[in-house]
């Protein structure tokens, strides 16, 4: 029996062998739709080949597409475990044509497969058309000599196919299965198709036109193919069975639910198995694809599907949690085909288990309050919507899981009120806020916040992804459109922009437009918000439109690496300096990073040393960078650190990485650093490239702020360093190494000679160099006056001029004036058997007036000044003989 990896791989092999490319399933989330949840068939990662807008090196592809239809405009999660083919997830396996061949070739290719490859006996099989498709139905009489009695012609639209509201559209071809007549049901088109006779296992869409918001219709540039064939389905019929459930790859986990409860697969409890398989699948592939649970957007689907198979689990006597137990069985059916389930296997597993954990501590508490409102209510009575609203806001049960848990009861949920129950929280919350005195100004991001939801962030994984306009804000007041030049704040339904938080700037980049481009220069938070800020460069832009979002990815790579590169700057510097290193504040920018901390004193060289050592051995270490969600209790419990003073919500992302021997061997085991952080990080620690701390100062009391370069910039900083030192080098005709010691002679040298220089001229002073002055002392009534005008002297060589003409005169006054330059400094000296009549700091004074100083001080035997106008010598010597003359 073909098991469905078989059947997958004979799929892809008989499209590979005729010409189309094997192209990996794209994730979960997609990234090129700006208006859908999840994946939902294969076509979506094609869209915009079929529309021309992108082209590839290939023209054929083939595909098993990951798809969910939970939560958005498909959604089976209220069918699922109760009927034969209902999955929140399941594989699509397809085959296209972007402009290549069409319907001549994709009919043929379709009956080829299905009856020799898969060996279906043609006579099983029948097909639809749209009813005009007369080309269609002419080829399939002509290719499989179908009668018309088997080529049924439907005019409605299901066999017109379109992927949402807008995007490449056509009629379709389907292709059914008749399990005979034992089974119940009439061929499509007739009053009983619902039964399961006739199964529908390929759909084949003859692409032919773009359909767009207004309803009108454009051709594609040209027709193409998108086809469509569920795994599963195809599966059951090849294997011989009537439900998918009863597949190979379903089987093994209905028994892995079985094995790890009940024990029992087929029996009572089987409905519970099928959910749990089902479901095990879905949130296993998102969570492997970055889906995290969350009250938001896909998180919350994710964590919709988690908490009701735990119910089902829990239905089954299950005391502890289960479904993490399962991974390995499913990475063991599907890890193979999808690599990306196998390496997420551990974050798959600690979020299924955190999930579990957490919810069983209020699951049986709302189990038990339902039970009693039940008992309360009349046979087939519905469930106030107010019991519903305190069963999620108290005790997490989503609305479906209520209304699942009531379904085998026979009672219903009164939706309406769930619904005002809701609202009322909400009016409250806002009362609250507007009671906060929040700026006013803010009012418009509540409003909207309170409209739309909040902004999903795909930029974990992405950083350039499509999305739609929510709303334009210009002045804090919502507009309907903006022009070219115009200043504005947009808001997104998602976004690959990183929103400024925890220390990490917001993105910049770009917003592509069908007719417009806008520039982004900042992105903050508000009210749960992404505000992008930003100038329109060219075109018109409108409420509503899609547009193209692209991170600055070059900046984004370098605050990545400036983000992790923070974090093992944090445990080195706890490391190097104690346990009492707790962080402060941090800057994460793209050019630069800088980190705060508790620390009394200054680094020395050594710790700074030590600190960049070991953070560039956690760079080469190259070790993953891990994310995980959970309990803030949680994470302390790991260990984690976390801001002082911060408030965390109910979950929070831990980052972990860097591998350490002395790490120690608890719950964290040998994790070097685990920070709470909902920031932006590299994959592997090696991308950080490299670690230069360029500053260590103080910040404010207690405070030390550090600064740093990574990757590129901390090169380029190197390398302006270097290039300062090979050319102080070149200058010295030295090797760099030699610097030091040349510098020390050098310094050594230069003192000896301005030692040797400071002789010289004095010994010139001495002398008599002054032009300007007289050689010999004046005699002013009976005191000899010396004074002298000197250049090339410092203004501290005059002091011992000063005594040495002092011992020369043996009695008298000493004035001399030196040019330093542009500006004057004089000194006066008074032998000491005059200084009882004449002081110094007189003569200094007047002498200093001269020259366009003021003051000037010292002692009665020797006093200095200083004075802007050296030019003014000979009028301050003047000065101070009119002084001794008065
Ligand atoms: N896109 C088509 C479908 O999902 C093939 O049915």
């Amino acid at each position: 029996m073909a098991s469905l990896n078989d059947i997958r791989s004979t799929f892809l092999e008989f499209f590979e062998r005729n010409d189309h490319r094997v192209v990996a399933s794209s994730p979960l989330v997609p990234r090129n739709d700006p208006t859908l949840m999840f994946a939902n068939s294969g076509m979506v990662q094609f869209k915009n080949l079929f529309t021309g807008l992108e082209t590839r090196d290939y023209s054929r592809a083939t595909t098993s597409q990951k798809c969910v239809r939970a939560g958005g405009k498909h959604n089976d999660l209220d069918n699922v475990g109760y009927t034969a083919r209902h999955h929140t997830f399941f594989e699509m396996l397809g085959n296209f044509s972007f402009g290549d061949y069409f319907k001549e070739a994709a009919i043929p290719f379709a009956w080829e497969l299905l009856t020799k490859e898969f060996g279906l006996p043609a006579e099983k099989l029948l097909v639809t058309v749209y009813h005009d498709d007369d080309a269609a139905a002419d080829l399939w009489k002509k290719v499989a000599g179908l009668t018309d009695d088997r080529i049924i012609r439907i005019a409605t639209s299901d066999n017109f196919w379109m992927m949402g509201p807008t995007g490449p559209c056509g009629p379709c071809s389907e292709i059914f299965y008749d399990h005979g007549p034992s089974i119940p049901g009439g061929p499509p088109g007739s009053p009983d198709e619902d039964g399961d006779r006739f199964i529908e296992i390929w759909n084949l869409v003859f692409m032919q036109f773009e359909q767009y918001d207004d309803g009108s219709r454009t051709d594609l540039p040209k027709p193409s193919i998108d086809t469509g064939m569920g795994l599963e389905r195809i599966g059951a019929v090849l294997q011989g069975r009537h439900d998918n459930y009863d597949t190979d790859l379903m089987r093994s986990l209905i028994e892995a639910s079985a094995n790890a409860t009940d024990g029992a697969p087929d029996g009572p409890g089987n409905v519970h198995h099928r959910v749990i398989a089902d479901h095990l699948r879905s949130t296993s592939f998102l969570i492997a694809d970055g889906v995290m649970p969350s009250n938001e957007g896909r998180g919350y689907v994710l964590r919709r599907i988690m908490r009701r198979a735990m119910r089902h689990a829990h239905l089954l006597g299950a005391q502890d949690p289960v479904m993490y137990k399962l991974v390995p069985a499913l990475v063991t059916q599907m890890g193979r085909a999808f690599p990306e389930l196998t390496r997420a296997q551990p974050l798959v597993e600690e979020t299924l288990l955190a999930e579990e954990t957490r919810f069983k501590a209020t699951l049986d508490r709302g189990l038990k309050l339902l039970d009693d409102e039940l008992a309360a209510l009349p046979e087939g009575g519905a469930l106030p919507g107010e019991a519903a609203f305190k069963l999620y806001d108290t005790y997490g049960f989503p609305l479906d899981l209520t209304q699942d848990a009531l379904r085998e009861r026979g009672h219903a949920v009164d939706v309406d009120g769930f619904d005002a129950a809701m609202a009322e929280q909400k009016r409250k919350a806002r009362a609250a806020w507007a009671g906060s005195g929040e700026a006013a100004d803010e009012a418009v991001w509540f409003d909207l916040a309170d409209e739309h939801g909040t902004t999903e962030f795909l930029g974990y994984d992405s950083e350039s992804a499509e999305g739609q306009v929510v709303a334009i804000v210009r002045d804090n007041a919502v507009v309907e459109s903006a022009d070219t030049g115009e200043e504005v704040a947009l808001i997104f339904n998602q976004t690959p922009f990183y929103a400024e938080s925890g220390g990490q700037v917001g993105d910049t980049g770009t917003i592509r437009f069908e007719n417009a481009v806008v520039r982004i220069l900042d992105v903050r938070k508000k009210a749960g918000l992404f505000v992008h800020s930003g100038q329109v460069e060219t075109g018109s832009i409108g409420s509503g439109d899609n547009a193209q979002l692209e991170v600055d990815h070059q900046r984004r790579a370098a605050i990545r690496a400036n983000h992790s590169a923070t974090h093992l700057l944090h445990e080195a510097l706890r490391r190097a300096l104690g346990d009492h290193v707790a962080q402060r504040g941090s800057l994460v920018a793209g050019d630069r990073l800088r980190f705060d901390f508790a620390h009394s004193k200054a680094m020395s060289a050594e710790e700074q040393a030590t600190v960049e050592t070991e953070v560039n051995e956690f760079i080469r270490q190259d070790s993953a960078v891990e994310t995980r969600i959970m309990t803030p209790d949680d994470a302390q419990a790991l260990g984690a650190r976390a801001l002082f003073g911060e408030k965390y919500g109910d979950e929070v992302r831990v980052v972990s990485m860097g591998r350490s021997a002395d790490s120690g061997v608890g719950p964290n085991g040998d994790t070097y650093s685990l920070e709470l952080c909902g920031g932006t990080h590299v994959g592997r620690t090696g991308e950080i490239g490299l670690f230069k701390l360029i500053s260590e100062g103080a910040s404010s009391g207690g405070i030390r702020r550090v600064e740093a370069l990574t990757g590129a910039a901390a090169l380029a900083h190197v390398a302006v360093q270097e290039a300062a030192l090979t050319e102080a080098a070149s200058l010295l005709k030295a090797r760099p190494a030699e610097l030091p010691e040349r510098l020390r002679a050098l310094l050594e040298e230069r003192k000896a000679q301005a030692q040797e220089l400071a002789d010289l001229r004095r010994k010139v002073a001495l002398a008599g160099n002054g032009a300007s002055a007289p050689a010999e002392a004046e005699n002013i009534g009976g005191v000899a006056y010396f004074a002298q005008a000197l250049s090339g002297v410092s203004g501290k060589e005059l002091r011992g001029l000063i005594d040495e003409h002092k011992s020369r005169l043996g009695s008298g006054v000493i004035l001399l004036v030196a040019d330093t330059g542009g500006r004057a400094a004089v000194a006066a000296g008074v032998t000491d058997d005059l200084t009882d009549r004449i002081s110094a700091v007189d003569v200094v004074r007047a002498a200093a007036e001269a020259l366009g100083g003021k003051g000037g001080g010292g002692r009665p035997d020797m006093a200095q000044a200083g004075g802007s106008d050296p030019t003014k010598a000979p009028d301050a010597i003047a000065a101070a003989r009119s002084l001794l003359q008065a």
